[in-house]
């Protein structure tokens, strides 16, 4: 061959990747399978709008980790008279543990008082079964009761004709009376009005992807309003201030009942922002659960012991022990946000595009697998190159013909 003729067909061969390339159609007449890709192609174009971008929101970049600050501070007082110490003002002071307004507070609503607790001998108490004793030998000098109250000092108390008695101890005295179980529901130590005690709840939030902040307080509430207002999940549902009796109400629980026995409650703050709106729809849900709901009642409930001391003029020191029963609060924030951002707007139309090719593969395996004329449509889709002779490779691509499907002019 002359070196220029091999010249000219790489320069051709060049050339040729300049030509522009497209498929050719087969339009197909069959109206069952053309509906069948209308539907396919309308159900995809339905579910991207619809569902990947109207209620997913998959144009917008998202972020689900939330930066939040909660301070917590109670109002209200209750009255209470008990046969130990009479009447009794308990104000936050006395009511919140622990008192600097934390996310995580406890709310005394119920008690049981030992006052003048002085170190020194007495009797155990009966509840305490390591404590039982039948004569001195069972209460062995400087032993300690095991889950009772204090150390052994060798003797044995019974009362007067008793064959059973309790371990004198060195120890708080007098140890506290535990109450039998039906004298757990007396309400006479109840802080009644704890019902009406109030929480007001800050909360401030930043999604720091967006630089974005804000507090559960609305800007343009007057000062005046935010004192009077109360939470209501319809009437005032953005007001950070809460009635302790509507939160136990939300959990659908009693009052009494879980004042009485104590109990532990969620308040779940949950923000979720579509920051290409305006920031004022940026706001706060609030959701009550008690989460130690138990199927005995024994099991539930939620109560420890503090004391308080003090000291006579003499220097001797005393103490107050309360086992208190109450509510504890824990907030919890949750929270994401979310962007209009051009990346995964792109990524979900693609693969949006890339499922209406699958819908065309389908109707195309209809087509030339299942319908009855198909091997009419088959020899029409694929061009059997076996056939074509060696002349036709050999010919420039205008010349091509597929000669053994268009007849002959
Ligand atoms: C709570 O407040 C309301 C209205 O101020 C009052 O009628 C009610 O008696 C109070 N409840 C308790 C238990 O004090």
């Amino acid at each position: 061959m002359a070196p220029n003729s091999w010249k000219s067909k790489v320069i051709m061969n060049v050339l040729s990747y300049l030509d522009y390339k497209t498929g050719k159609v087969i339009i197909v007449g069959s109206k069952r399978v053309g509906s069948l890709y209308r539907v396919i192609q309308l159900s995809i174009i339905g579910y991207l709008v619809g569902y990947v971008f109207l209620s997913k929101k998959s144009y917008q970049t998202k972020e689900e980790s939330i930066q939040s600050a909660v301070m917590t501070k109670l109002k209200g007082v209750a009255v209470t008279n008990t046969s130990e110490s009479g009447w009794m003002v308990w104000g936050p002071v006395d009511y919140v543990i622990p008192p600097q307004g934390e996310a995580v507070f406890f709310i005394v609503t119920n008690f049981i008082e030992t006052p003048n607790q002085k170190l020194g001998n007495c009797a155990e108490s009966p509840n305490v079964p390591d404590g039982h004793c039948k004569g001195d030998e069972d209460c062995a000098e400087g032993e300690l009761v095991v889950a009772g109250h204090g150390v052994r000092t060798g003797r044995c108390m019974r009362d007067n004709g008793k064959s059973n008695g309790t371990c004198e101890i060195y120890s708080w005295c007098p140890v506290e009376r535990r109450c039998q179980s039906q004298d757990r529901h007396k309400h006479t130590n109840m802080l009644r009005e704890a019902e009406n005690f109030t929480i007001y709840i800050k909360n401030v939030i930043r999604f720091p992807k967006f630089s974005f902040s804000k507090a559960n307080i609305q800007d343009t509430a007057d000062k005046f309003h935010l004192k009077k207002c109360r939470y209501d999940e319809a009437l005032e549902p953005y007001c950070p201030i809460f009635r302790l009796g509507d939160i136990v109400n939300q959990t659908g629980h009693s009052f009494q009942d879980m004042a009485l026995m104590g109990g532990l409650i969620g308040i779940l703050i949950r923000w979720e922002c579509d920051l290409d709106r305006d920031p004022s729809e940026c706001q706060p849900r609030y959701n009550f659960t008690r989460t130690d709901i138990n199927v005995s009642r024994e099991s539930s409930g939620f109560n420890f012991r503090h004391a308080r001391y003090y000291e006579t003029e003499s220097g001797e020191s005393y103490r107050t022990q309360f086992k208190v029963y109450g509510i504890r609060i824990n907030i919890m924030v949750h929270g994401k946000a979310g962007k209009f951002c051009i990346i995964p707007t792109f990524i979900h139309i693609g693969s949006g595009l890339a499922c209406i090719g699958g819908g065309a593969w389908f109707c195309d395996w209809i087509l030339l697998y299942l319908m009855k004329n198909r091997e009419f449509y088959k020899d029409w889709k694929f061009e059997n190159v076996k056939n074509s002779t060696t002349e036709d490779i050999q010919q420039t691509p205008e010349e091509q013909q597929p000669t053994d499907l268009l007849p002959e002019v």
